[in-house]
Parts: structure tokens; C-alpha cells; sequence
């Protein structure tokens, strides 16, 4: 009998249930185990993944590649400059193409449409590596994290505090409606999401029993915070977006006076990285020679905290993304949750 995850896609994170996403995570906790005990698990062996990138990528590039090649499958990268895709080729037809050949795609680009068909037109299952609109592997391995941490998630509540209409953003709102997470949204009025996602938030809420909040006031939005979120002030795409953001963000900087204003005995920072946290990086650099800047949506201090768990986080990538491709393409026993 062929699981329920069996060939499908994970464009974004309501195409799984709560229990769905839950069996993942925990799932991926499982994986992580027998990596750490160095314990074989080849669920894809003589598999061929392409892992398409219209964006640039650490994590989610080196956690595909390497979860891909501990399950026993060949990855195959292909960058924007090495295809024809967008420049030659629909997407259309170049899924039509890469369908043919690989047993499951992974995508990071621009358009969540872009991902959509190549889903609907490859006929193997797709994994959205981000998009402008969703990161949900990202969602997987900041939850597994948390769960790690805390050892639970229900009862929880989560604090996002900076751009509060990006992808990252948009993921934990969903996810944390989804799962029963409390989640507030801690953003200027101007970067509030999108009315249709908390509209969409609201409903899974009801049903999960979440609570959600979208606020400008910090001191109210990370009051019960045990985790404190944030994200680049500028998304990939967005550069020129700098000088706007910085304005209507500075007073949302995560550094040590916003971390004491959560009234939890303790609570923890996650980043999805990259993160500008100093001036080791030439964009860091030149937005201080701009903007006279030399941290932005994180200080230092926090960063480097004990409560800071945003490497762990990292790792927690390669396990939660090794999961998902092992569930939807590695024809596994699931017991129907
Ligand atoms: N968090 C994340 O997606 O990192 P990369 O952009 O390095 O893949
Ligand atoms: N919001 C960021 C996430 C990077 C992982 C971006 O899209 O650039």
C-alpha cells in the first residue's frame, strides 16, 4: 500500500496536515538519529534528483545535496546560468524534460507559478526550495528545532519580529496556524501581511487552536514569546529595497533589549540565515558606508547568545529535507496518522 506522502509535492505548507507535517518533523528527528549513529538509511538508492536554483543558496543547496547522497541518490545541481529554463525553455517543457530523467526536483526561484507547474508537468514529486511567497522546508527544520529544544510545541508561541511580508515570514504564520503554535507577527503597520494569508491564518487557527497576532507594538507582540524570530530585512530580489527598510525596521532590530522584553523564563533566537549580524560580509560593509549601519535585523550580542540556537537550526535542514524526500519518493510504510 503506497503511503500517503507517495509521490507527492511540498510546493507549499498547506499541502500537508497537521499531522502530516507533525510526522516529518518527527520523522526527520528519527533520521538525524541514525545519521548521528552512522546508521545507513538509502530510502532513495539509484535515484536521480535535479536541484534547480534561480537563487543563490547555502543551507538549502548543501542540506539537499548531502541529504540526497546519505539516501542514496545522485543530486544533480542545476544553476540559472546552466540551463535554458526562463531564458530558452518553459517551464513547461523543461519540466516535461527533467521529469523524464529525474525521480524528483527541488526549486528555488523567483514565481510560486514557476513551481506549481513544474509540479503539474514533470510528474515527479517537486520540493520548493523558496520562492518569493513560501520557504517551507525552512518551516520543517525551525520547528524540529524547536521541538528539540523544548520538547513539545504545543502551548508554545513564537514572536516574528521584522518583515513581516516575506516568504519566511508568510511560512510561520501558516505553519504556526497550522500546528496550533501561537504566532505574532511583530512588524511595522506598512509590512503587515497580506490580508488573505491572515485571513487564511485564521482559519487553520480556529481549527489548531492557535492564537494569532499582527502588531506593530513590540512590547505586546513578544511579551509570551519563548522563540524570537527574524529574517533579512531585504529578500533576495528586493535589493534595492535597502534604505526603505531600514527606516521602517530599525526600531524592530532584534538585540538585547527586545530579548529582555519577553516576560518567559527562557527563550530562544532563531534566524533562518544568511543573517547581518556584523561587518564580515561586503553587503554588511557597504550598508555601513551607506546607512552608517554595522548590524541590522540581529545584533551581534544575540547572535552569539547561548539562547541563539540559528546553527542548529542550519543543520536541522539536511534531517527535515532528507525527510520529505524520503517520505514522498522512498515508497515507506507510514501508518495513515
Ligand atoms: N535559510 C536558507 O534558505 O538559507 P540559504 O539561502 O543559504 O539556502
Ligand atoms: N527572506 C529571505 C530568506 C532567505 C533564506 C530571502 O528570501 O532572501
Amino acid at each position: 500500500m503506497a503511503s500517503i506522502f507517495q509521490g507527492k509535492s511540498f510546493l507549499k505548507e498547506i499541502d500537508f496536515t497537521k499531522d502530516e507535517l507533525l510526522y516529518l518533523i518527527d520523522f526527520a528527528a528519527h533520521l538525524k538519529e541514525l545519521k548521528q549513529q552512522n546508521i545507513s538509511h538509502k530510502y532513495l538508492a539509484g535515484k536521480n534528483i535535479a536541484l534547480l536554483f534561480e537563487k543563490t543558496s547555502t543551507r538549502t543547496r548543501a542540506a539537499f545535496t548531502t541529504a540526497a547522497i546519505d539516501l542514496g541518490a545522485h543530486p544533480e545541481y542545476l544553476g540559472k546560468n546552466d540551463i535554458q529554463l526562463g531564458k530558452k525553455e518553459s517551464v513547461e517543457d523543461t519540466a516535461k524534460v527533467l521529469g523524464s530523467m529525474f525521480d524528483g526536483i527541488e526549486y528555488r526561484g523567483f514565481s510560486q507559478t514557476a513551481v506549481e507547474a513544474l509540479a503539474e508537468h514533470s510528474g515527479v514529486p517537486v520540493w520548493n526550495g523558496l520562492t518569493d511567497e513560501w520557504h517551507p522546508t525552512q518551516m520543517l527544520a525551525d520547528f524540529l528545532t524547536i521541538k528539540e529544544h523544548f520538547g513539545k510545541l504545543e502551548g508554545l508561541t513564537l514572536a516574528y519580529v521584522g518583515d513581516g511580508r516575506n516568504n519566511v515570514a508568510n511560512s510561520l504564520l501558516i505553519t504556526s496556524a497550522i500546528l496550533g503554535i501561537n504566532i505574532s507577527i511583530v512588524t511595522p503597520e506598512k509590512l503587515f501581511p497580506d490580508q488573505g494569508l491572515i485571513e487564511m491564518a485564521k482559519k487553520y487557527a480556529e481549527a489548531s487552536k492557535g492564537k494569532i497576532s499582527i502588531t506593530a507594538d513590540i512590547d505586546q507582540g513578544v511579551a509570551q514569546a519563548d522563540v524570537i524570530y527574524t529574517d533579512v530585512w531585504v529578500s533576495m530580489g528586493e535589493e534595492e529595497a535597502f534604505k526603505e527598510r531600514i527606516d521602517l525596521l530599525l526600531p524592530y532590530q532584534v538585540n538585547q533589549e527586545l530579548m529582555a522584553k519577553t516576560k518567559k523564563t527562557e527563550t530562544i533566537f532563531l534566524h533562518c540565515l544568511p543573517a547581518f549580524h556584523d561587518l564580515e560580509t561586503e553587503v554588511a560593509e557597504e550598508i555601513k558606508e551607506k546607512y552608517g549601519l554595522a548590524e541590522m535585523e540581529v545584533t551581534d550580542e544575540v547572535f552569539r547568545s547561548e539562547n541563539a540556537l540559528q546553527f542548529q537550526q542550519a543543520e536541522n535542514r539536511m534531517h527535515t529535507i532528507k525527510a520529505v524526500m524520503a517520505a514522498t519518493l522512498g515508497n515507506l510504510f507510514v501508518p495513515k496518522a
